[in-house]
């Protein structure tokens, strides 16, 4: 067997049975980017620090760049792309940084969004140190936290109401 053989890999990715031969060392991101044509998730870095491919695999914020497809095997991964409801609603992660102005670029919006789905399912009423403490690991290379910060406060908010 030559190290590029290709091996078969198949997961739930958004709701949605998905499978598809692969090279061993292809990585999440690139699985979902290219593969599924999934390109929500964004590749800002190739040192695994800016955080802007962060994706929920089983129910917790991983770096899609650290993760090779086969270790997904049979996981549920959750995209920026499967966050809305069917019909269009924005989630309300999605909806408070709209309101709250918590994206700019856009480019790293879907990494600051999915690493902070973990934060409100883990932490009902986090404090603002516990949420610039979740993003440590995604960076905005354009502005400060603040607006982000603030949206992952209300949406924690409305979560518990
Ligand atoms: S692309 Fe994954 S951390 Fe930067
Ligand atoms: S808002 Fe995305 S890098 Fe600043």
């Amino acid at each position: 067997m030559t190290t590029d053989a290709k091996v078969r890999v198949a997961m739930n990715v958004n709701g949605r049975a998905v499978s598809a031969e692969v090279e061993p060392r292809t990585l999440l991101i690139h699985f979902l980017r290219e593969n599924l044509n999934l390109t929500g998730p964004h590749i800002g870095c190739d040192t695994s620090h800016c955080g802007a491919c962060t994706v929920d695999l089983d129910g917790r914020s991983v770096k899609s760049c650290t993760v090779f497809a086969v270790q997904a095997e049979g996981g549920q991964v959750l995209t920026i792309e499967g966050m809305a409801a069917a019909d269009g609603a924005l989630h309300p992660l999605q909806a408070a940084f709209h309101e709250h102005h918590g994206l700019q670029c856009g480019f790293c919006t879907p990494g600051m969004v999915m690493s902070a789905i973990d934060l409100v399912k883990n932490f009902p009423d986090p404090s603002e140190e516990q949420i610039r403490e979740q993003l440590d690991g995604n960076l905005c290379r354009c502005t400060g936290y603040h607006n982000i910060v603030k949206a992952i406060k209300a949406a924690s908010q409305s979560a518990r109401s």
